[in-house]
């Protein structure tokens, strides 16, 4: 008889809700702990999965209570929140998002696996896919911004990276994609509010990553904590049963977020445990992260005809189902078994050095103050100057913060002959500014001025929305009186921003000579930035977000629809503010190297195209710049006349090339002429016959881009 069946065959209810049980370990907070010892549950095969518990020996202590001492000896799921490495931290998300480079989300995916796996672990609550066209909301720092292509391109590397080629190597991850669907949509930018968007904003930006995960062959999905028109995510039967794993073919695991199925009771949709029990057990989530609710619920739910013992048997086979495919029942101990090689971590560091830098994005460079000429006295000042620990960001895992790299570390490795000076000024947040008047006084006789701004690494991810997204304490006041003291020695101004958002900051990049968006680089950060500085690395980093001039702009993305009055600033009666422009400061896409690109000689074959042809995209492009540089070329489409109104417009492709100066290039992009389908009036993907424009360039920028057409036929048409 089949494992699986045999075991359910033989499991009593509470070791069957045990297996659909996943309780915290100690090592992380991630939630409002909720107390409880997990041994003696675990003996008793009452608890079969754990969260936030790291490092071999203590897995293995948990996995040899439930293995050797339970009475069906299932091992434990073990998991953890893996979302941009595991001690060796990279780039955040939203960083790594920027390189529009699938090859390395795959790479520091697989990276961050080998890392975990060493410690024992199986599951990672990663990629967060979440589309984020909001800067105040916290977790836009651990998604793929704004864009759900770019989503869709990162799901699909994500969950490639961590559960690589084969599920039970020691090496793999169960990835889980989350937080399904439309988190990033939350009221007002505010953790954990409402979400209310129509249909067609749910099919064509929030669902197509999840879809490119399910078909990626992801192992584990997470519902949101929100409600999406009333119906919170984890009791939503609609998405969860019908479209996840109906329409989308998931047959994988489906887990709760932390204590989420009993706050379905706050939720106000379940009146007690066995109630919110039953929604989320009935919408098929399979797994109860930290809410007790199906050990404690679901009893008294089959007591009240409110759930089947069929119902829990489903749940239980697939998460037997997902164990046995990670290998947990032919070796418990495989992952951990083997410690990393010291060559395995020295190699890992090297790589977050290498993207941090590429991942840095240089928004202004006024005069090319950067690269940095050979300077004798450079100049460091800020509160994030020197604060390796702050440079994990957001969700840092087993990150060592007291290893991290920061800014003045790396300056001083990376410029040893030059004399750096520096002093916070001020701190993080908080109103003393006594010390702006010490910073000031560093600045005489310095070549350049390093000012280092911006949030702290609790500032963004969850539970860390910002109502005013700028820069926290007296940091305005420091970065004045430096740009005020600097410009009136001649002395230029480089600043570094650190945040997991988008900052509202248009007096300072207006000010600044040059911006440069660390975002949060990881544990090397300040090795990768005086990489960047000292011009070895040129910095390839494109803003995955469109960067606001004003809050008042905010939902603001680049794939708006046209408005029946389009502004035009020639007719009053058009869609503008009295007081602010449409566009953005930065566009999204827009990030400047160390190059200077000239886009030419765009063609298009075919010209013209039926649903099952492939497009070839060809451009030419040349580095009129003094130094070798990567380059992102971004392909566009806009569908001018179609049976709905279509976006400006769509990112559809990218495609990257390296030139050294003076050096000229072929870029192509392959488009298959299905990606050119949407949702039509009733939501059904349509492709229609008519002319499809093509745009190319840098950025979202429209004056930027080179223009071509298609024509789309049907049947003829
Ligand atoms: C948190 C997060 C989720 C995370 C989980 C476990 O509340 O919402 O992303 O994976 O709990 O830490």
């Amino acid at each position: 008889m089949d494992r699986i069946e045999d075991l359910l065959g033989r499991m009593t209810l509470a070791e069957k809700l045990g297996q659909l049980t996943m309780t915290a370990s100690s090592y992380a907070v991630t939630g409002p702990v909720i107390a409880g010892d997990s041994t003696e549950a675990i003996r008793r095969g009452e608890i079969g999965n754990l969260l936030n518990m790291v490092g071999a020996g203590p897995v293995h202590e948990m996995q040899k209570l439930a293995v050797e001492e339970s009475r069906l000896g299932i091992p434990l799921l073990i998991g953890f929140d893996i979302i941009h490495g595991h001690r060796t931290l990279f780039p955040i998300p939203l960083a790594e998002a920027g390189l529009f480079d699938d090859a390395a989300w795959e790479l520091t995916a697989r990276e961050a696996a080998r890392e975990a796996g060493a410690d024992g672990l199986a599951m990672t609550f990663a990629p967060m896919l979440d589309v984020s066209r909001d800067p105040r909301w916290g977790r836009t720092a651990e998604g793929p911004g704004e864009d759900p292509y770019l989503a869709t391109r990162i799901a699909r590397a994500k969950v490639r990276g961590f559960q690589g080629a084969d599920l039970a190597a020691a090496d793999a991850l169960a990835a889980c994609a989350k937080h399904f669907c439309a988190y990033g949509a939350v009221n007002a930018g505010r953790e954990y509010a409402s979400t209310d968007l129509s249909e067609r904003a749910l099919r064509e930006v929030h669902l197509p990553a999840f879809a490119a995960a399910v078909a990626a062959g992801v192992a584990a999905i997470m519902p949101a904590f929100t409600d999406l028109a009333g119906i919170p995510m984890t009791a939503h039967a609609g998405l969860l049963r019908d479209e996840l794993r109906g329409r989308l073919g998931f047959d994988g695991v489906l887990i709760s977020d932390y204590n989420a199925i009993a706050e379905l009771i706050r939720h106000g949709v379940a009146g007690d445990l066995a109630e919110a029990a039953a929604l989320a057990l009935n919408a098929g989530v399979d797994i109860d992260m930290m809410a007790n609710a199906y050990r404690h619920g679901l009893p008294a739910a089959l007591d009240r005809g409110l759930a089947t013992m069929a119902q829990i048997d489903t749940a239980v086979r697939r998460v037997l189902r997902l164990k046995q495919r990670l290998g947990l029942f032919d070796d418990p101990y495989r992952r951990g078994a083997t410690p990393e090689a010291a060559a395995a971590v020295a190699r890992r560091r090297r790589l977050a050095r290498e993207l941090g830098a590429r991942s840095l994005l240089l928004l202004k460079n006024e005069r090319e103050v950067l690269p940095l000429a050979a300077s004798r006295r450079l100049c460091v000042l800020g509160p994030l100057a020197d604060a390796g620990p702050e440079m994990s960001g957001t969700w840092w895992a087993a990150g060592e913060p007291e290893r991290h790299v920061g800014v003045l570390a790396g300056l001083r490795a990376g410029f040893p002959d030059t004399e750096i000076r520096h002093a916070a000024g001020v701190m993080l947040e908080g109103g003393d500014d006594s010390g702006i008047a010490e910073a000031l006084a560093r600045i005489d006789g310095s070549e350049a001025v390093l000012l280092c701004l911006g949030e702290g690494a609790r500032m963004s991810g969850e539970a860390a929305s910002r109502a005013c997204p700028e820069l926290p304490g007296r940091q305005r006041a420091l970065a004045e009186a430096v740009l005020e003291r600097a410009h009136a020695r001649g002395v230029p101004v480089v600043a570094i921003l650190f945040s997991g958002r988008p900052l509202i900051l248009p007096w300072l990049c207006e000010r600044a000579d040059a911006v440069l968006a660390a975002w949060f680089p990881g544990s090397e950060a300040g090795h990768a930035i005086a990489d960047v500085l000292s011009g070895r690395v040129s910095p390839a980093g494109r803003t995955p977000i469109s960067w606001p001039r004003a809050l008042g702009q905010v939902p603001l993305f680049y794939a708006q629809r046209p408005s029946g009055r389009p502004a035009d600033p020639n007719d009053y009666f058009t869609s503008k503010y009295l007081d602010v422009p449409n566009e953005p400061l930065y566009a999204f896409g827009h990030g400047l190297g160390y190059g200077r690109f000239v886009y030419s000689d765009l063609r298009l074959a075919p010209e013209t195209v039926t649903v099952e042809d492939t497009i070839r995209v060809r451009l030419r492009l040349r580095n009129e710049g003094r130094h070798a540089a990567e380059e992102t070329v971004f392909l566009f489409v806009r569908d001018r006349v179609a049976s709905v109104a279509r976006p400006l417009l769509e990112l559809k492709g990218y495609a990257k090339l390296a030139l050294a100066p003076g050096a000229s290039g072929e870029v192509e992009i392959v488009l298959p002429a299905a990606e050119l389908r949407f949702p039509g009036i009733d939501l059904a993907p349509v492709f229609e016959p008519g002319e499809v424009e093509v745009w190319v360039g840098p950025s979202a920028e429209r004056a930027r881009l080179l223009g071509g057409v298609l024509r789309l036929r049907v049947d003829g048409v």
